[in-house]
């Protein structure tokens, strides 16, 4: 078995990026700049941000961090996203969700500028994916693409089952997986809530993705000999074995599955930091695609 460091892919990614952005700087370029949005009090999401703004910063890029309370109105939400649409010296935008149930998410990502979308959520950025045009990949699929490319695994012609539909992973790891390109070219079945007789498809898988956010959910009798687990789950359990009270579980029985996996994703390090690194990537490509 070999463990799929994403932590290590993600800082070599990060590195690149950083090469780039000092090469832009000598070259008196524009700096690459991110705006982030936060909505509410949630541990989970100030997390997500704050790495999110602190890997800006180890890049050279510049960033700005938005922050309200979770009783912020639609409409105040909707008037500083058209503002950020508009200022020329921020080229990404992404709104951290989940949102307060008050405050409608698809509203909101409809009212990013697709040109500033590095999320890759807005319908446009959806559609241009299912389309096979060039658009900003959601993150946490690319960086999965990612760890499958820097890891050599084949996909092509391999049944890769994705356990979960979700718009932010399931569903465009689905086609990003099928699609005719490198670390593409998979046989997908799409599972879900509703799926009958799950462990007689995924003990067919020769790649399972992970994404249902139900800890330890998959078991080393659900897989075959030999299968590639991604697992994306960032689940926050109760513990008293560690400082903050809380450690974070993935999808994936790990001590279980790993037994019988080539390769797997340890959580925390495997996916989670990919996902940041690959929005590091989306915001450079916007500013490279406003100067051509
Ligand atoms: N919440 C969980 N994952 C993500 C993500 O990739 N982007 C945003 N904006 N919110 C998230």
């Amino acid at each position: 078995m070999q463990l799929i460091d994403g932590k290590k892919i993600s800082q070599d990614l990060k590195n690149e990026i950083a090469e780039v952005v000092a090469q832009r700087k000598a070259d008196g370029k524009k700096i690459p700049h991110l705006a982030v949005i936060l909505v509410g009090e949630d541990g989970g999401s100030q997390t997500y941000v704050n790495s999110k703004v602190k890997s800006c910063e180890q890049v050279g890029f510049k960033s700005t961090k938005i922050t309200y309370p979770d009783t912020v109105s639609e409409d105040e939400l909707l008037a500083k996203i058209s503002e950020v649409n508009n200022d020329a010296d921020i080229d990404g935008l992404l709104v951290q969700l989940p949102l307060p149930s008050h405050i409608s998410e698809e509203k909101v990502i409809e009212s990013i500028d697709p040109q500033k979308d590095v999320d890759g959520f807005h319908p446009i950025s959806m559609g241009k994916l299912v389309a096979g045009m060039p658009t900003f990949l959601p993150a946490t699929p690319a960086g999965i693409v990612e760890l499958l490319d820097r890891y050599d695994i084949e996909t092509e012609g391999k049944h890769c089952v994705v356990l979960g539909r979700s718009h932010i992973v399931g569903t465009p790891m689905t086609l990003l997986m099928s699609r005719k390109a490198k670390r593409g070219n998979a046989t997908v079945t799409m599972c879900h809530s509703r799926t009958k007789n799950l462990a007689e498809i995924t003990r067919q898988a020769d790649i399972i993705i992970a994404a249902l956010g139900i800890p330890e959910f998959l078991k080393a009798d659900m897989v075959k000999e030999g299968v590639v687990v991604i697992d994306v789950g960032t689940t926050r359990v109760k513990s008293d074995k560690t400082k903050s009270g809380w450690k974070l579980k993935g999808d994936v029985l790990f001590d279980e599955v790993s037994q019988k996996a080539s390769f797997i994703t340890p959580v925390p390090g495997g996916v989670g930091p990919m996902t940041i690194a690959s929005l590091l990537k989306n915001t450079l490509s916007a500013v490279e695609m406003n100067e051509n």
